[in-house]
């Protein structure tokens, strides 16, 4: 082969965002129809990188994706290769909402060198070298993203601990919507750590929403949706009062909610960025997405999570 491809998708998280940072469970879905492609050919000169906002050389490459160089020089040297690589990059996932963007990059890159090299991936090596990348840009990534980009079902996830799959008898309908602003998920975890500051060791917000998530599981591993829709709006509550939430959040919310929507909840760091909704069938999944649009959401997806079919 003389050019190798590769391809991940996005994620979103489902439960417990912010209660993670302080040990207490998060549930994480893929996006399997928010894409990224990557391809990569055999160069002189320069390793290069084209992607839609930037075409030049793989180190000078600026924001989120600027620990990619890292990983292609990591599997240069472990084929030992002689030569430079071209990159492209085809991605729907847009970047600082909390859609695991840089992960799904990475990771569809890490594939495609590996299939130019003809040479199988494990799990641990691709693991490994999204680790490499997202470490430049999220300093000390936890590995969620790269192992929920690449597979197909939601994953239950402990700081510190490796991630479990969460079997899913009963396909998910879920609207994912973009707000117009981006998140800032270091301001609003930094918000968030004054906010337990003051409060001391004491049950608040963080602490419910950490059994709202375990609830969370068990209602996804008996397809009981009205249930995880109720525990999901009860979670944006607690996001709330954590104040990471913002008025054009809260009128998508409101308006899911409004067409009876299950759930709906804002995900991710918050501060902007991205909500997730929980629909009844396919049918109101459309229904959704449609409204969602007209009320403002700037991108609107309808992914179906069916976990793996092994
Ligand atoms: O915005 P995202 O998808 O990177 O999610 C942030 C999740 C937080 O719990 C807010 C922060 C974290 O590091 O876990």
């Amino acid at each position: 082969t003389n050019q190798g491809t590769g391809r991940a998708h996005g994620k979103a998280i489902l439960m417990g965002e912010h209660a993670v940072v302080y040990g207490f469970p998060a549930i994480a879905v893929p996006l399997p129809d928010l894409k990224v492609t990557a391809t990569a050919t055999l160069r002189e000169g320069d390793s290069w990188l084209a992607c839609s906002y930037y075409q030049g050389p793989l180190g000078d490459v600026p924001g989120e994706l600027a620990g990619l160089h890292l990983l292609v020089a990591e599997v240069l040297k472990r084929f030992r290769w002689q030569w430079s690589v071209g990159v492209s990059i085809e991605s729907d996932i847009p970047a600082g909402y909390g859609l695991g963007s840089s992960a799904a990059v990475a990771a569809a890159v890490a594939r495609a060198l590996y299939h130019l090299a003809d040479a199988a991936l494990s799990r641990e090596a691709l693991l490994d070298l999204v680790a490499i990348s997202e470490t430049v840009c999220h300093g000390a990534p936890s590995g969620v993203d790269a192992l929920v980009t690449t597979g197909l079902n939601p994953l239950w996830f402990v700081r510190g601990n490796s991630p479990e799959l969460i079997s899913i008898p009963v396909p998910m309908f879920l609207v994912v919507a973009t707000s117009s602003q981006s998140s800032n998920t270091r301001d609003t975890v930094q918000q968030v750590r004054v906010m337990q500051e003051r409060l001391g060791s004491g049950a608040g917000p963080v602490h419910r929403i950490g059994a709202l998530t375990v609830a969370s599981r068990t209602a996804i591993e008996r397809g009981d949706y009205p249930y995880l829709g109720a525990l999901m709006i009860e979670g944006h509550r607690e996001l709330a009062a954590l104040n990471v939430t913002t008025p054009e959040l809260e009128h998508l919310i409101a308006t899911a909610i409004h067409h009876h929507a299950l759930g709906a909840k804002l995900t991710g760091g918050g501060g902007g960025g991205s909500i997730i909704v929980l629909a009844q069938d396919a049918c109101q999944q459309r229904q959704l997405a449609d409204v969602l649009s007209t009320a403002g959401a700037v991108r609107v997806w309808t992914p179906v999570i069916q976990g793996a079919t092994s």
